[in-house]
């Protein structure tokens, strides 16, 4: 079961003695957690149905090593995450590319590296694919990624059914001229993100399924695909429940009884991820200002930006209430270090610690680091542990950002120059 409160595999670890040797803040994964996670999810799931990891939720490269252990595929939304991807050893023709803005110059790369599928978000993008992919006499799968006219209600970010820069509405699909469309063998949704809703997603796929086939029938008569995205959730407060993964999982089974669908997909980041991993970060400083009480820890934004920027409330304990040690303090607000005032983690909801404490943010495996605003105000990095069992390494230190001001494209390439060019 998928459950909040169990970071009970924390207990074990000298959390003081790691942040005196590494400093702090720092996150820490669990590889134990992830397979648990993977195992959840896929455990009775058809053979027709692939699971390609989102590697936009976390994409260290030794989670990616891990994460290939269980799947060989993986969905990447960039070069960089293509790169990496490439690196952990995943095959090119294992990989699918999302993206409502792929540049030119990136759509060649994938192409000329031989990828195993890339799904187009707009009428124009396919016509560049098709060009290119004949440049190339690329044979991997187009699929156009579709924004349906109806999403899921229970997400955290809606990226379709709404007016979106993502995917293509049904209504323009046979504004596609007929010689792209036979190209066309996938068809790939993706509605939002979070979802706890079993039922809903259920309903939901099983809509897509009927625009699947009737888009088969009518205007896309090659489609062998179907690519369901991710959006599955997790719980990261006290009072949601887990998603039933097992009625998601009948239900995929279901759909692939149909005929028409080869092959069928999801995209899952998130729910392979997201509770394997806590970012833990230490009390500078509790003061207490015209009446309320401030925890200013040391993880800003640059280190964790969802509750505040996304406004996704992950739960926060001290790690003596972990312990349940002493703790003779009570703070209404956690905030961060950085000089601004959107730099807060949680606000008006009392958490007791005592001074020296360390603050612990939980299920921030996916889009932690990663989604945080690591340039503000040139803090280093967090660094990232990965425990295995027994054994705990770090893999990936503390990092100075200052570094990318070193970068020699500035000096090979003077401004001088640059101010004798005319741009307007
Ligand atoms: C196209 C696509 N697929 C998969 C995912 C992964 O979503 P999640 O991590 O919520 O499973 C995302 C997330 O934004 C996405 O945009």
């Amino acid at each position: 079961m998928t459950e909040l409160n169990d970071i009970s595999w924390l207990k074990k670890w000298n959390i003081q003695k790691i942040s005196k040797s590494l400093g702090t803040p720092f996150y820490l994964y669990n590889q134990d957690k992830i397979i648990e996670n993977y195992n959840l999810l896929t455990e009775g799931l058809h053979s027709k149905i692939n699971v390609f990891y989102a590697a936009k939720a976390n994409p260290n490269p030794e989670i990616l090593r891990c994460i290939k252990m269980l799947t060989p595929h993986i969905e990447v939304s960039s070069l960089g995450e293509f790169r990496l991807s490439r690196k952990a050893g995943y095959q090119a023709a294992n990989i699918i590319v999302n993206g409502p803005g792929k540049s030119k110059n990136e759509i060649d790369i994938y192409l000329q590296e031989e990828i195993g599928y890339i799904n187009a978000e707009s009428i124009e993008e396919i016509k560049l694919i098709s060009v290119l992919a004949d440049k190339h006499n690329w044979d991997g799968k187009l699929g156009i990624r579709i924004n349906p006219d109806f999403n899921i209600h229970d997400t955290v970010l809606t990226t379709g059914g709404i007016p979106s820069k993502f995917g293509i509405d049904l209504n323009h699909i046979d504004n596609i001229d007929e010689l792209l469309r036979i190209k066309i063998k996938m068809l790939h949704v993706h509605v939002g993100s979070r979802s706890l809703d079993g039922d809903e997603i259920s309903i939901f796929y099983m809509k897509i399924l009927e625009v699947y086939l009737s888009l088969k029938t009518n205007l896309l008569p090659n489609l062998e695909i179907l690519d369901l995205g991710g959006g599955f959730g997790i719980p990261i407060r006290d009072g949601e429940l887990p998603l039933d993964v097992k009625k998601i999982i009948s239900t995929l089974n279901n759909l692939v009884q149909y005929d028409e669908i080869d092959q069928l997909f999801i995209e899952p980041g998130r729910f392979i991820i997201g509770n394997a991993g806590i970012c833990i970060s230490k009390i500078l400083y509790i003061k207490e200002s015209k009446g309320e009480t401030f925890a200013i820890i040391d993880a800003g934004t640059n280190t964790f930006a969802r509750n505040s920027l996304v406004r996704d409330q992950h739960k926060i304990i001290s790690l003596s209430e972990l312990h349940n040690t002493n703790r003779d303090i009570s703070v209404d607000h956690v905030v961060g270090p950085l000089c601004t005032s959107f730099d807060w983690h949680q606000l008006n909801k009392p958490i007791r610690c005592s001074s020296d404490d360390y603050m612990i943010i939980y299920s921030t495996g996916a889009y932690g680091l990663t989604a945080a605003q690591s340039l503000f105000m040139m803090r280093p990095i967090a660094p990232e542990l990965l425990i295995n069992g027994d054994d705990i390494s770090v893999i990936n230190n503390e990092f100075d950002p200052t570094i990318i001001y070193d970068n020699k494209l500035i000096t090979d390439f003077p401004r001088t120059d640059l101010m004798d060019i005319k741009y307007y």
